[in-house]
């Protein structure tokens, strides 16, 4: 079977590393916000019955943490209810729904790693719009994939890692959060293990993903754990160490050369955000390993991979055996 796969958010840091990767497993149909925004029901209505996809990959969503904070019906609209009409549409037509959610459903205020089964608490309206979707997803019955992430980098788009190369071309000294922990996940990490997943689904007898036994939310982040802070002293240390032709390099800093000397860790207050985020959250990719067979690298390879001029290329597993 070759699948016609419905993939949002294109443009988007995940979103493009999957533009990439899900036509080697079937026909992808990839509207820009320009020909979906996801703020048009009638827009996702029609998208849905007209493509008939067998698989949808909702990797749009409404990520500016901040903005969120004084724009909450949006980010509800694109977060929540679109999903919701998505996962309703794809029951409708038995179609598989992947969809992406975030470690900041959680509090923080737990010590060790976030499992599925935890209770969410989000403190921000991002992550209140966010596990909103996640609910609407479960309630609707469609077979679903709901896969949080965290910390979400990529070398394009808006992100920390571009950020502090930049800040890193024009300032000696850098203050960075050192109380918040969680884990660096690249985009194309993340892209790798969920085209895996998806092609295991597609593989599996009668392409059912043995979906009703699978189905569910999974934790899918870079193994091991950081702060702000120390992420921030290795993407400068990588940096330092990487070949400066790599163009992606270039354009994030400019041509201009790194100057930042010292980064000094700072409390969560003194940084003085607008917006709460936990303090921890750390996610559990336990039942994903279990689940699927799959795990992503530790944060500080992935960040390592991202400055290597040569990446891995997908091999899409020749079969897919549900544990
Ligand atoms: N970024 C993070 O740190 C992070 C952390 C945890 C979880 N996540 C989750 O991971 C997933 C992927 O995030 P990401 O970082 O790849 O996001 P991103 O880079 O911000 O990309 C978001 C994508 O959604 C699209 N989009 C936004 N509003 C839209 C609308 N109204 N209609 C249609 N498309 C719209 C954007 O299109 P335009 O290019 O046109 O704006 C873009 O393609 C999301 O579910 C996010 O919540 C992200």
């Amino acid at each position: 079977m070759t699948p016609t796969i419905l993939l949002t958010g294109k443009t988007g840091q995940l979103g493009s590393e999957l533009n990439r990767l899900l036509p080697t497993l079937g026909k992808v149909i990839a509207p820009g916000r320009n020909e979906l925004d996801l703020r048009e029901p009638e827009k996702i209505r029609e998208i849905m019955r007209n493509a008939k996809p067998q698989l949808v990959v909702n990797a749009a969503a409404y990520t500016a943490v901040d903005a969120a904070e004084t724009d909450e019906s949006t980010a509800s609209a694109v977060n929540a209810e679109a999903p919701r009409l998505l996962a309703m549409e794809a029951k409708q037509i038995g179609a598989l729904l992947v969809h992406f959610s975030t470690d900041y459903v959680f509090d923080g205020a737990k010590k060790t790693s976030y499992l599925e089964t935890d209770a969410p608490n989000p403190l921000n309206a991002y992550g209140r719009s966010k596990f909103a979707g996640e609910q609407a997803i479960r309630d609707s019955g469609v077979a679903h994939l709901i896969c949080r992430t965290s910390w979400v980098y990529a070398t394009h788009g808006r992100n920390f890692l571009l950020t502090i190369l930049r800040l890193g071309t024009q300032r000696e000294e850098l203050k960075i959060v050192a109380d918040q922990v969680g884990a660096p996940t690249c985009a194309f990490d993340l892209a790798e293990a969920t085209t895996r997943i998806v092609a295991g689904i597609i593989a599996a007898p009668k392409g059912e993903l043995a979906c009703q036994q699978l189905a569910g939310t999974y934790h899918m982040t870079a193994a091991g754990l950081t702060t702000w802070y120390e992420f921030a002293k290795a993407i400068l240390e990588e940096a330092g160490r990487a070949p400066q032709t790599l163009s992606w390099l270039t354009s994030a800093t400019n041509g201009h050369p790194l100057v930042a000397r010292r980064v000094l860790p700072i409390s969560t207050e003194e940084f003085r955000s607008p917006t709460r985020r936990p303090a921890y959250s750390v996610l559990s990719n336990e039942r994903l390993k279990q689940a699927f067979g799959v795990t992503l690298p530790d944060w500080r390879e992935q960040l390592r991979s991202c400055f290597s001029p040569e990446r891995s290329v997908f091999n899409p597993p020749a079969a897919f055996s549900p544990r």
